[in-house]
């Protein structure tokens, strides 16, 4: 059979949330976001087609950092395992290759085994893991006098405060936010900084961000890193503030020593994911 890829169209919507609805038992956030992907202008959606009819899709997304993200694919039941995926995934690295990006990324829940299989044939290998960790319930945040929003003039000592941490090197220097990773590269942590997103406590550092996807809302703690007890003390007064938002997670890289210090605070993992990265200069 013939299969071709194409740029997604309005009427693709429907044939594919056909099945999209029963991926990941009716959880999957395709349907929130498929008419803003569709918009935005920032991306392009594909899709693949059988006989006329869209049975795949993958969005592409330029980000801040000069990277391209790979997400959202999505293979229709009866025709997984013909390599579909892997073509809209060969399909988006000529177009981003075309407009000179040479760094591919994208991320995968941790059990989601068969997706890795089909992420390593076309060439994705893994450079991080990280988990999200909610704070229980009952923590309200702890202000504290040593908890600074990063201005402007301390960017360039902030720049230097987040090279060096752990997490920094162990994350792959990304951060998190939506679902998506974009390295903390200086023109990036300069837009956080402007943003008001950036904090600063003792020598740790935090990137707080409000998330969402449709009419759902969470605070994502995107970055933090530095030594143990400032961290902790930084990201316990800033966790939480916004009450109205009762999801809150905070990103740490695998391996971080800040793990066990969360944990023993009442943190609790939620969920697990990888980072691949593809290189165009690989080949
Ligand atoms: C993951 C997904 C996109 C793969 O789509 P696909 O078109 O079947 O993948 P491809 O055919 O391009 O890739 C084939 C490889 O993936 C693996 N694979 C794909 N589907 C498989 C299946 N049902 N059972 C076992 N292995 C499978 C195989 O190793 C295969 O390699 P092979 O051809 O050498 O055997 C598809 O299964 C899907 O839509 N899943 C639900 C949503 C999802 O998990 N998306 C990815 C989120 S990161």
């Amino acid at each position: 059979m013939d299969f071709r890829v194409r740029p997604a169209r309005t009427e693709d919507k429907g044939p594919l949330m056909s099945f999209i609805k029963d991926v990941w038992g009716g959880h999957d956030y395709i349907p929130e976001v498929w008419d803003d992907w569709l918009g935005d202008p920032a991306g392009k959606m594909f899709v693949v087609e059988a006989r006329g009819v869209p049975v795949g899709m993958n969005h592409l997304k330029f980000l801040e950092d000069g990277s391209a993200w790979f997400e959202g694919v999505r293979v229709h039941p009866d025709y997984r395992g013909r390599g579909l995926a892997s073509m809209l995934g060969e399909n988006s690295m000529r177009i981003a290759r075309d407009r000179g990006v040479d760094v591919f990324r994208l991320t995968s829940g941790s059990h989601n085994k068969t997706a890795h299989r089909q992420i390593a044939r076309i060439k994705f290998v893994e450079v991080a893991r990280f988990s999200a960790y909610e704070p229980s319930e009952k923590m309200r945040p702890r202000p504290t006098i040593d908890t600074i929003n990063v201005s402007v003039e301390e960017f360039s000592r902030t720049m230097n405060q987040i090279g060096q941490t752990k997490e920094y090197q162990l994350g792959k220097g990304v951060f998190w936010h939506n679902w998506t990773a974009t390295s903390m590269s200086p023109k990036v942590v300069k837009d956080l900084v402007a943003e008001s997103a950036v904090w600063r406590g003792g020598e740790a550092i935090a990137v707080v961000r409000e998330g969402g996807e449709g009419s759902e809302r969470w605070e994502e703690v995107c970055f933090l890193g530095g030594p143990e007890d400032d961290a902790l003390k930084l990201v316990k007064s800033l966790v939480g503030r916004n009450s109205r938002i009762a999801k809150r997670w905070v990103f740490l890289p695998q391996k971080s020593p800040l793990i066990h210090k969360l944990r023993a605070e009442g943190f609790v993992r939620n969920f697990s994911m990888i980072l691949f990265e593809r290189r165009a200069a690989n080949g």
